[in-house]
């Protein structure tokens, strides 16, 4: 006898019967004549983690007012509230009419932001300022907007603190989904499970990553100044950009420029040295 069930998959599947905790934010953007509006939005991840091009992705019914602002302006903020915020979020969740600043019937504070023209929420202590990069319109669905993040911005005293002491602090409201679409559910980061990532039992990190074609003295060393795990990525991405520049030996130059095209730079190795 097994323990499991199929269930019959529905509209809102990911915060039906399945669960999701996600990220609390509340979305400002500008309408077509000025008006600020705000609305909390969860369906919401990275999409490009390199400096070079750093990407969110959202999810929006599409005639929201947020989506339908966003294509009109092309900008918007994130702003992650902290869980002494949620009965004001959830007062942006309401449907007030088109051109209603929903802010105005909370406790928020509207600040300028720094690089877009939608104002930012000073209580929120972590904010992406963010412009459109791409939007897809599914078919009698979501509305997904790809953001390309302008700027982070985040409150003065989190700069400098270890990520304990930031969960801490900024106490970000985790979202436990909603019954009915009509009561929402909230935790908050009450319990911290710590975990030391530490070596594999057996067999190297990064041994799986082999060359071939012929690297040069140059190129080697470089390459071994790549933490492990991405090594394997590293040898078949500069392999790829050598065949297409037509040069039989990968050497130090060849690396140093799709290094260098791909924003690969020394920031992101030190991210995943510590586990190398
Ligand atoms: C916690 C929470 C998260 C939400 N996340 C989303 C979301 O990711 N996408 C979406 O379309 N609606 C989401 N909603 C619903 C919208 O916030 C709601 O429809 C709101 O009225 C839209 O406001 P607007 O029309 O001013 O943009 C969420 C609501 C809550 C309370």
């Amino acid at each position: 006898m097994t323990r499991k069930e199929e269930i019959k998959i529905k509209p809102f599947w990911y915060s039906d019967i399945w669960l999701w905790p996600k990220l609390i934010t509340i979305i400002t953007t500008l309408d077509k004549n000025g008006t600020v509006n705000a609305g909390p939005y969860s369906h919401i991840m990275q999409y490009d983690v390199m400096t070079k091009n750093p990407r969110m992705l959202i999810g929006f019914r599409q005639d929201s007012h947020t989506f339908v602002n966003i294509e009109q302006t092309g900008e918007f903020v994130v702003n992650c509230p902290s869980a002494s915020h949620l009965d004001d979020m959830m007062e942006t969740a309401k449907f007030y009419p088109e051109g209603i600043n929903e802010l105005e019937f909370t406790k928020f504070t509207q600040i300028p932001s720094k690089k877009v023209s939608p104002p930012s929420l000073e209580e929120c202590p972590q904010i992406a300022e963010c412009t459109v990069d791409e939007i897809i319109k599914l078919e009698k669905s979501s509305g997904i907007v790809i953001g390309k993040i302008e700027a982070i911005v985040v409150d003065k005293e989190l700069v400098d603190m270890g990520r304990e002491e930031r969960i801490k602090t900024m106490d970000l409201p985790i979202g436990m989904g909603d019954e009915a679409r009509q009561t929402y559910y909230h935790t908050t980061a009450e319990t911290l499970i710590k975990h030391d990532l530490g070596q594999p039992k057996s067999a190297m990190q990064g041994a799986d990553a082999k060359t071939s074609m012929e690297w040069d003295n140059d190129a080697t060393e470089m390459l071994m100044g790549v933490p492990p795990p991405l090594r394997k990525m590293v040898i078949e991405n500069t392999e790829e950009f050598a065949v297409e520049k037509k040069e039989k030996t990968v050497t130090g130059e060849v690396f140093r420029e799709l290094a260098k095209s791909v924003g690969m730079d020394p920031d992101v190795m030190e991210r995943f040295r510590s586990g190398g």
